[in-house]
């Protein structure tokens, strides 16, 4: 008897349809990062429970309901990692990466596992894009990262779709807050608190347990009962201490001056404790109940909470699953961004088949991709498949021009033809490929 095993709830499989998609994503995150001066880091994908209990914060929806935490053979207590903060703090400090001057920008890229209840744009396993930045307190650099998120994304939303509008290029919004440092937001949470005592019986369940455990997260709760409540509640911005406040405006200024636009949204709090200061969110408004695609900032004692010397730091990660639901949004065709094939090979007649193979491996040794199709069939079928795996050039190959030891090159856009002799034309489409990826 034969037994279906299907995949897990809330997991999915990324298929080679989907996968040109993916891989252009990261390609363009990882030139992104590269230009930033980011070095990639590889992290496991489990770890101690602790690392991240104690990071992320108890009283956290993340820590108290969606980790998978088992124990292993040994009954020593193992997560799955649910983000990607904690695992580069643990790297870097055991790594001792403080004391090598590149190790201080770094960037991640893979799976993380929550066990939230699956919807559109939440899932259990899902994928990352992140970067952390230590050693560095300037406001340079929190704005470097959200710069960093805002270049990749008008990238990522307009490259190779010239018939996206204006409007939809800018559907995506930045929205900015800070939490102060531990001082001046341990004095606000006090004064929150009393504002909020006069009516705490009013808000939804999980704010009652928030009001004793982690009442500034009172603040960004979606409940609207609890947003009209909320809508005259005292904000960090106007409690800051002068550092925190100097260093907020200054984010702000630098932001301007670069044109980057942003929203302040004062009850942006995130769902991680780490945070000081800077906190961001990146949402899209084409995107339902799960609009948030990037959210980072500072943690400017998380590495000194591990037992590191006291260094600044700050980061951000953005959801590829996300991001790929508003980019579909955007383009309905976004599977479709990037060609699956760059070029294809078609042959007429027997001899000129074996001549078309030979010129294929020297065209693939050359690292240009080229599809061919191994049994003979009419140009016109072969021209047909080219079209459907949407190759941008096809190289076609019949008797009259292996007798004059040429081929055609055509534009399958343009339908432009041209002939080129066959020592040249992997050189010749080379180049060509080389200049499409840098389109
Ligand atoms: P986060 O806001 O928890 O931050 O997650 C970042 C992004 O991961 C979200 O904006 C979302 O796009 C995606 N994401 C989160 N949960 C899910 C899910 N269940 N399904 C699909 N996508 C999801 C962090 O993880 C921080 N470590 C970011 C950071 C880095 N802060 C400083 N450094």
């Amino acid at each position: 008897m034969s037994i279906q095993i299907k995949s897990v709830r809330g997991v999915s499989d990324i298929l080679p349809s989907e996968i040109s998609l993916w891989q252009w994503i990261e390609k363009n995150a990882r030139s992104m990062f590269e230009t930033f001066g980011y070095q990639e880091i590889r992290t496991p994908l489990f770890e101690k429970a602790p690392l991240f209990t104690r990071s992320i914060g108890e009283e956290t929806d993340i820590v108290s309901k969606e980790m998978y935490t088992f124990p292993d053979r040994k009954g020593q207590l193992l997560s799955l990692r649910p983000e990607g903060t904690a695992p580069v703090v643990r790297a870097y400090l055991q790594h001792r990466l403080h004391l090598d001057p590149r190790g201080q920008k770094l960037y991640y890229m893979g799976p993380m596992f929550r066990y939230e209840r699956p919807q559109a744009g939440r899932s259990r396993q899902f994928h990352q894009i992140g970067a952390e930045c230590f050693g560095l307190s300037n406001p340079y650099v929190d704005v470097e990262q959200i710069a960093l998120i805002y270049h990749l994304f008008k990238r990522l939303w307009t490259v190779r779709d010239p018939s996206i509008s204006q409007k939809d290029r800018q559907s995506f919004q930045i929205h900015l807050n800070t939490l102060g440092c531990r001082s001046c937001r341990n004095q606000f949470s006090e004064l929150l608190k009393r504002h909020i005592g006069n009516f705490v019986t009013r808000l939804c369940e999980d704010c009652q347990i928030r009001y004793e455990r982690n009442t500034l997260r009172i603040l960004d709760c979606k409940n609207p009962g609890c947003r009209e409540l909320l809508k005259d509640a005292p904000v960090m911005i106007d409690h800051l201490c002068d550092d925190c406040k100097m260093h907020f405006e200054k984010v702000c200024l630098i932001l301007r001056m670069r044109d980057i636009p942003y929203t302040l949204n004062p009850h942006l709090v995130r769902g991680l404790d780490y945070y000081t200061r800077t906190t961001f969110e990146v949402t899209s408004h084409l995107l339902g109940a799960q609009n948030a695609i990037a959210g980072g900032g500072r943690y400017d004692h998380l590495v000194e909470e591990f037992g590191g010397p006291p260094t600044p730091a700050c980061g951000f990660a953005l959801g590829i699953e996300r991001l790929i639901l508003a980019l579909k949004e955007v383009s309905k065709n976004a599977e479709e961004v990037k060609p699956y094939c760059f070029s294809f090979m078609a042959h007429i007649g027997t001899e000129a088949q074996e001549k078309a193979f030979e010129i294929v491996n020297r065209i693939r040794l050359m690292d240009v991709p080229i599809e061919v199709n191994y049994q003979a069939g009419s140009l016109k079928s072969q021209m047909k498949q080219a079209d459907k795996l949407r190759s941008v050039y096809t190289l076609i190959l019949g008797e009259d021009e292996l007798s004059k030891g040429q081929i055609i090159l055509r534009q399958m856009k343009t339908g432009i033809q041209e002939e080129y002799p066959f020592e040249d034309i992997p050189k010749i489409l080379k180049r060509k490929y080389e200049s499409w990826i840098m389109e």
